[in-house]
């Protein structure tokens, strides 16, 4: 069965960037699942500024995808999870550093657990964040406060991108100094 036996590695590994989905619904098990690694992340100061939209509702959909400028895949998924940042969670401990840097941080970490649990369970996803800000903020109606910073469209994949590259270790670790 898929997922068993993949240790975090190989999760780490296998997830690729899905843009193309089955209409097929995703389990409420899995998803509630999907949405616990996200919970579960690490946040500054445990403030935990994640808010999680999870996006069923066609129109809706449509307006995320507008507000992505056009993305369509986006509302091919059965589900789109809009995750938010409450900053005031965040920046009333941290100020100005907890608004503009902790809260990004932390959202960053809780879409990270969702992609890879969402592999692990045999679902593709997008990291999708070009996008218009105050546009996904009115589709998802959040309050002054909270700001969208990701799409994730998750369903079934309807195609198995191949490996996307990256720069070899050599290129990127420093010993000591950069
Ligand atoms: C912050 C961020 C924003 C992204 N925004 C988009 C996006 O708007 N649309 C899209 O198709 N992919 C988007 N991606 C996915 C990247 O293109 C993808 O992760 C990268 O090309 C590496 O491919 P892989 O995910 O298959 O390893 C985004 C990824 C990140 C981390």
């Amino acid at each position: 069965m898929f997922g068993v036996g993949m240790d975090v590695f190989d999760i780490i590994r296998g997830r690729r960037s899905v843009r193309a989905f089955k209409p097929d619904p995703i389990n409420e098990k899995d998803l509630e699942k999907i949405l616990d690694a996200g919970r579960l992340a690490p946040s500054a100061g445990n403030c935990q500024p994640g808010e999680f939209v999870v996006v069923r509702d066609e129109a809706v959909k449509q307006k995320l995808v507008r507000a992505a400028r056009g993305q369509s895949f986006v509302a091919e998924a059965p589900v789109v999870v809009v995750v938010c940042a409450n900053v005031p969670r965040t920046s009333g401990r941290y100020g100005r550093r907890g608004a503009e840097l902790y809260c990004i941080q932390d959202t960053a970490a809780a879409v990270q657990n969702i992609l890879l649990t969402a592999y692990a369970l045999g679902y593709g996803t997008c990291w999708v964040g070009a996008f218009d800000e105050g546009a996904a903020a009115k589709a998802i109606k959040t309050p002054p406060d909270v700001r969208p910073l990701a799409m994730i469209p998750i369903g079934m994949p309807a195609e198995k991108p191949s490996p996307t590259l990256r720069l070899p270790l050599s290129k990127i670790v420093h010993e000591n100094r950069f």
